[in-house]
């Protein structure tokens, strides 16, 4: 099967926070994602997961390499070129507080990927597509007159995964969309994400420090440190007997719970 999406040796470096030299944030990265599968990234707390997601997304230029999303070279396309794929590629945060504006209505939050887009004939069309996906996501359709700052995080997390899936995505990004989140609303955002990736046959790179929701979500997982990527492969293979020292060691610290 072809990959949809091709890290081929890719580095960031920032400048350094002392002012002087480089940062090196992701050295060097090289994986495969291919059609339907969801691909968790593993890893602590500044290792560089954000930083591999923005360079894909194209928030942030590469230093090094290429990214080839359905074998083309995003690393090399302007911002035109670009605008197309951004309707295929979409991304779900941590913290949707960040991502939608306190001041409009969750409505209009929703039109606006629509309009950017062009999807739908017609403003009641453009609604019909709304209600139906909220309506798939379990919010309720009286929530459309409401505004962020009325809905638990929760919720908020729906409204953002809703407003993703309404250009129809191929690729979705979700960079630790649940570590603000209580374990039970945890399990609802996950288990929602695992419905949409069956009903719409979605790719999803899935971004997390957690072992737990990584087991639970994951066909193939990698393990990332200090910007180096140390171990590809499918979930189970690698929880059970990973063969990198890094991933020994987590297992033997008794962060798994296989
Ligand atoms: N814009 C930036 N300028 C300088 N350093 C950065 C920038 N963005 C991230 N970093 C650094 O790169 C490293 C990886 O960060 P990040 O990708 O956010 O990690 P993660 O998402 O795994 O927690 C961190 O040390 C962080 O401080
Ligand atoms: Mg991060």
């Amino acid at each position: 099967m072809d990959a949809i999406l091709s890290f081929q040796n890719v580095t960031k470096r920032f400048p350094s926070a002392q002012g002087r030299g480089l940062f090196t944030a992701v050295e060097d990265a090289s994986f495969d994602m291919f059609p339907g599968e969801i691909l968790g990234l593993l890893g602590e707390s500044g290792c560089g997961k954000s930083t591999l997601a923005r360079m894909l997304l194209k928030l942030i230029p590469v230093s090094e390499g290429r990214i080839l999303y359905k074998n083309q070279d995003v690393t090399r396309m302007d911002e035109r070129a670009f605008h197309p794929l951004r309707r295929e590629i979409q991304m779900v945060f941590q913290n949707p507080f960040n991502c939608l504006d306190p001041r409009v209505t969750i409505r209009r939050l929703l039109m606006e990927p629509l309009k950017v887009w062009n999807i739908g004939d017609s403003a009641a069309d453009r609604l019909k597509r709304i209600e139906a996906l909220c309506d798939e996501c379990g919010l309720p359709v009286a929530s459309l007159d409401k505004r962020p700052g009325e809905f638990s995080g929760g919720q908020l997390q729906r409204i953002a995964i809703i407003r993703a899936l309404l250009t129809e995505p191929k690729l979705l990004v979700a960079d630790e969309i649940v570590s603000a989140l209580d374990v039970s609303v945890q399990s609802q955002i996950l288990q929602l994400l695992l419905d949409m990736r069956r009903r719409h046959g979605l790719t999803i790179l899935f971004i997390t420090h957690d072992l737990a929701v990584i087991e639970r979500m994951a066909d193939r997982v990698m393990v990332m440190r200090h910007g180096h990527i140390r171990q590809v492969g499918p979930c189970d293979a690698i929880l059970r007997s990973p063969t990198d020292d890094y991933v020994t060691e987590l297992k033997r610290a008794g962060f798994w719970m296989l």
